[in-house]
């Protein structure tokens, strides 16, 4: 039984109340993360990575639980040469729970660091089959599982790396939603480069304020987007995308894998693959389905998303990371 099927065999079991993302790869490695707070709750300002025991109280928002949400009020701009600029309201991101660079140092931002360390090790390593390990996608068996979250807070997380630059690739492309949490109307984008050969990544990539990370946005919803995903182009863009720059890092936020055949069109491009499994929302059954319609992909992981932990694998795998 691979680490992953041992993990999943024990989500159904799994009653902790509060959210927390956990990851399992492959490789034997697992990182268990401490819960965070919305807004993230400052960490004391002495250097301390961190893995809390089970009862570790942080101030946690329940899933669904109702709360104010902070208005983003982030901006497009166009300069005079015609790139696109966004402004991205980094206050209001702040208070919305996700990772900036002016929040200092909180417990979301440590779990976030613990995450992304695997997956930037092995973002610049030998392609495993053709498929460049810097591409990064981020999906889930079902809606509302954390894919968004997850993928805004790794790329902000990424790009506050000295030697990396990030490209968020909204690839969602039938409800996208990583514009609308940043405040931002939609915009053209991903789709619209795959239908118009005239238009390319420079006409539709937004720049932001933060000088390491640009958005690729998902753009004008068709209803030929699975073909699309899967054509020649699409493989020339990602493969133009993953090899531009050698320090960028493009993550991918993706569909649900258990409802649109997109998101499996998309993972046969990756290099790596970042599988959310909501913690007492998402079934065992859904996260074995889901990894079976990911075999044959290489380095699939697992953020255990909203809960505290999975009791039991923390005193079996070593994970030391400070
Ligand atoms: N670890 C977490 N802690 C607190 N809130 C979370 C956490 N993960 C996700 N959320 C919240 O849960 C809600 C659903 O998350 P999100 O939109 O990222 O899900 P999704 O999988 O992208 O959904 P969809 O499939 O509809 O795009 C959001 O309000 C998000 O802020
Ligand atoms: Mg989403």
């Amino acid at each position: 039984m691979s680490i992953i099927e041992k993990a999943a065999s024990r989500i159904d079991h799994t009653r902790a109340p509060a959210p927390a993302p956990v990851v399992v790869e492959h490789d034997d490695q697992m990182v268990v993360l401490q819960p965070h707070a919305s807004p993230a709750t400052a960490l004391p300002p002495a250097a301390a990575p961190h893995v809390p025991p089970a009862s570790a109280a942080s101030p946690v928002v329940a899933p669904g639980a109702a709360r104010a949400e902070p208005r983003l009020e982030s901006r497009t701009t166009t300069s005079k040469q015609g790139t696109r600029q966004v402004e991205l309201d980094l206050a209001a991101m702040r208070e919305a729970g996700l990772v900036t660079a002016a929040s200092g140092r909180t417990s979301l931002l440590e779990d976030f660091r613990v995450i992304k360390r695997p997956l930037l090790q092995r973002a610049f390593t030998q392609a495993t089959g053709g498929r460049p390990n810097n591409l990064i996608m981020i999906t889930s068996s079902l809606p509302g599982e954390g894919k968004t979250y997850c993928a805004l807070n790794l790329a902000m997380s990424i790009a506050m790396e000295l030697d990396h630059t990030v490209l968020l690739v909204d690839a969602d492309v039938a409800r996208p939603s990583v514009l609308r949490t940043l405040g931002l109307p939609a915009q053209r984008g991903l789709m619209d480069i795959l239908v118009d050969d005239k238009l390319d990544l420079s006409d539709v990539m937004l720049r932001t304020n933060v000088d390491t990370l640009s958005i690729l946005p998902a753009g004008t919803s068709t209803p030929r987007a699975t073909e699309l995903l899967a054509s020649s182009t699409m493989s020339n863009l990602v493969n133009e995308i993953a090899h531009r720059y050698p320090d960028r890092v493009i993550i991918f936020d993706s569909p649900p894998l258990l409802l649109t055949s997109e998101s499996r069109v998309l993972a046969s491009h990756m290099g790596q693959i970042v599988v959310v499994v909501e913690a007492q929302g998402t079934t065992q059954q859904a996260v074995q389905e889901s990894l079976r319609q990911l075999e044959g992909c290489s380095n699939v992981n697992l953020i255990y998303n909203k809960a505290r932990d999975i009791p039991g694998i923390e005193e079996k795998y070593d994970y030391n990371y400070g």
